[in-house]
């Protein structure tokens, strides 16, 4: 099976897949104003992976859901590929902390909603579909419920529906947050596995330090709210990475920067 697209390694040096110039947001509100964000400037490059850390409340959400067009900013432009974001896109795929599936839907129908909604009945679609469900390892639960399965999977569930359009842009917002300790890495390493095999840019908030050091590219350090960047850290650590690679000097070095970083500012939970 090819699950197309470039592949990170065609991605250096390419265009942009994300451009944030000058973002802020300030939500207006009965009780006066919240500024999340202010003068957020923030590159992607096409095919890579960027994590995103920072203290609760601080706008990473936020800042997602302006990349993601779920969410107008107050001020700067947001690009993907080039173009200016004014809403969803179906090349866009994004991933919540919880997996937000249809209870009385199977998990086929579930990871299908998108080729549904799309009016694809297409033997190419539900092939699609399967082929995904086996990259994560759920070949064999096309017709159970959400409730029958664990959250790990139900999440791998949700992953899958979100690469069914082909994203060219991956948005994960806290996707393992749930999980415990174990599942949480496993998920990682499939994480890595299917973004190396598909080549979505992909932009990832995170509470983890050393989840974030394992995955990224770049690991971007948002201080407190108003959210403002205070470090972009790249992780230069070899690819593929397994487990065996956090316990390396470099990953040591670079996880313990970013923890001076959050608690300098008080902002670790
Ligand atoms: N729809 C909204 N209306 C008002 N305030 C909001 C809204 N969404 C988020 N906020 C506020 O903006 C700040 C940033 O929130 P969020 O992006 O969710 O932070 P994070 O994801 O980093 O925890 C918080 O103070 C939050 O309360
Ligand atoms: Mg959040």
């Amino acid at each position: 099976m090819t699950i197309e697209t470039s592949g990170p390694g065609a991605a250096v040096g390419a265009a942009p897949g994300v451009e944030v110039r000058g973002v802020s947001k300030t939500f207006r509100t009965n009780a006066g104003d919240v500024v999340a964000l202010t003068d957020i400037d923030l590159e992607v490059r096409q095919g890579s992976f960027v994590s995103l850390v920072g203290p609760s409340g601080c706008g990473k959400s936020t800042l997602l859901r302006i990349v993601a067009g779920l969410e107008t900013s107050s001020g700067g432009t947001t690009l993907v590929a080039g173009a200016p974001v004014d809403g969803p896109r179906r090349d866009f795929g994004m991933v919540f902390q919880q997996p937000v599936l249809l209870p009385w839907l199977t998990i086929l129908r579930n990871v299908m909603l998108p080729a549904d909604v799309a009016r694809d009945r297409s033997a190419a679609a539900k092939q699609r579909a399967e082929d995904l469900l086996r990259l994560v390892g759920l070949d064999g639960f096309q017709h159970r419920y959400p409730r029958e399965l664990s959250g790990g999977m139900q999440q791998r569930a949700a992953l899958v529906r979100a690469l069914m359009s082909r994203p060219s842009l991956l948005l994960m917002d806290e996707p393992f947050g749930a999980l415990d300790a174990l599942t949480r890495e496993t998920m990682n390493a499939e994480l890595l596995r299917i973004w190396s095999e598909t080549g979505a840019t992909t932009l990832f908030v995170t509470h983890s330090i050393s989840e974030a050091v394992f995955l990224s590219d770049v690991v971007v350090v948002l201080s407190g709210r108003p959210g403002q960047i205070l470090d972009r850290i790249p992780v230069d650590l070899p690819r593929p990475r397994t487990f065996d690679v956090m316990e390396s000097p470099e990953a040591a070095r670079l996880t313990h920067r970013i923890r001076e970083y959050l608690h300098a500012r008080g902002a670790v939970g």
